[in-house]
């Protein structure tokens, strides 16, 4: 059997596909291969590992019936049209829970680095502006005892609330759906209407997935309910802020700094004002980028090629194989 891979992924997962005996395809150029030429490609395979924002619409998925598997190697699945695939009985496997300690970390990391200048201070030492000590110069923001506010508090936002708890005695407030029991017990973590966690918090970090529900979430409006002197992190999706609102809302003062790793469209473009803003870090969409969890990434999603094409049921599934559903 045939598997398409969309992008180079960890030995350990093409070891893991050869070894089952699977003839594997990966696609290595350094470009995005368009979705009508992938479509045209995979008439010829049998399973398809994504690996990076392939737009999977519902004329892809219709294009492409044969297939018994797209595999995703992501937790997030907003690229998918699950309802097509479920309707058209395409399995569609994803890769939660690994990444969640990278991902945390990520976000731990911008919100430290926005609060102190840290990707500013660095490039003013590159372009020869470091002269003399300044005790007033160069001033950040401290974090200890003060308002994480997560929007979105699954495995992610659990992993960052217990590193702000540890490193900064962090009070987490958090506003999702259904309550996380766990992190309110472990945590003291406090479910909050959305309006009052923009209104308390001193950190808004973002971990939803994106939604219609949740495109723009982010706007002027939302902005302009949190404190001048917070920072807004997100390590999701672009998508659920709207860039021009927080370039607005930074060069306003409505808030005090930001942190990305998602930025909307990506990649972004190098002359985009928030890469010079002294109080915003951007990262290129890294939160899951270790060694560790990229091995273990690719593990489960060539796990799930494999079970799919053997019909059994996927280790970690947005839609079953059919014929287990
Ligand atoms: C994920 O796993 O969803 C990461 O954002 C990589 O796309």
């Amino acid at each position: 059997m045939k598997v398409y891979i969309t992008r180079n992924i960890p030995e350990v997962g093409i070891k893991m596909l050869k070894d089952a005996g699977l003839d594997i395809t990966v696609w290595d150029e350094k470009r995005h291969q368009p979705e009508d030429e992938l479509i045209k490609v995979l008439q010829q395979y049998d399973a398809v590992l994504v690996s990076g924002p392939v737009k999977v619409d519902r004329h892809f998925l219709e294009s492409c019936q044969h297939l018994k598997i797209v595999s995703l190697m992501s937790v997030g699945y907003d690229n998918v049209d699950i309802e097509a695939a479920r309707t058209l009985g395409i399995a569609v496997g994803n890769t939660p829970g690994v990444l969640s300690g990278a991902t945390a970390d990520t976000a731990f990391l911008l919100m430290l680095a926005a609060s102190r200048k840290a990707f500013h201070m660095h490039k003013e030492i590159i372009r020869g502006n470091w002269h003399f000590w300044d005790p007033t110069a160069n001033l950040g923001l401290e974090l200890g005892n003060r308002t994480l506010g997560i929007v979105g508090l699954g495995k992610i936002g659990f992993e960052l609330a217990k590193r702000c708890r540890g490193a900064y005695n962090m009070k987490i407030i958090y506003h999702n759906r259904g309550t996380n029991p766990e992190a309110e017990k472990e945590l003291g973590a406090v479910r909050v209407p959305f309006d009052e966690l923009l209104q308390q918090s001193d950190v808004v970090s973002v971990h939803t997935a994106l939604t219609p529900e949740t495109k723009g979430l982010f706007n002027k409006d939302a902005f302009s309910k949190m404190k001048p002197s917070s920072i807004f992190i997100n390590t999701a999706r672009g998508g659920v802020h709207n860039e021009e609102d927080l370039i607005a809302a930074l060069e306003s003062g409505t808030i005090w700094g930001a942190g990305l790793d998602v930025t909307n469209p990506e990649p972004m473009a190098a002359d985009n004002p928030l890469l010079n803003m002294p109080n915003v870090a951007v990262l290129p969409h890294i939160g899951s980028a270790t060694v560790d969890t990229r091995n273990a990434m690719a593990g489960i999603a060539a796990k799930n090629v494999i079970l799919a094409l053997r019909g059994l049921p996927l280790q970690h599934a947005v839609v079953q194989n059919k014929h287990l559903a």
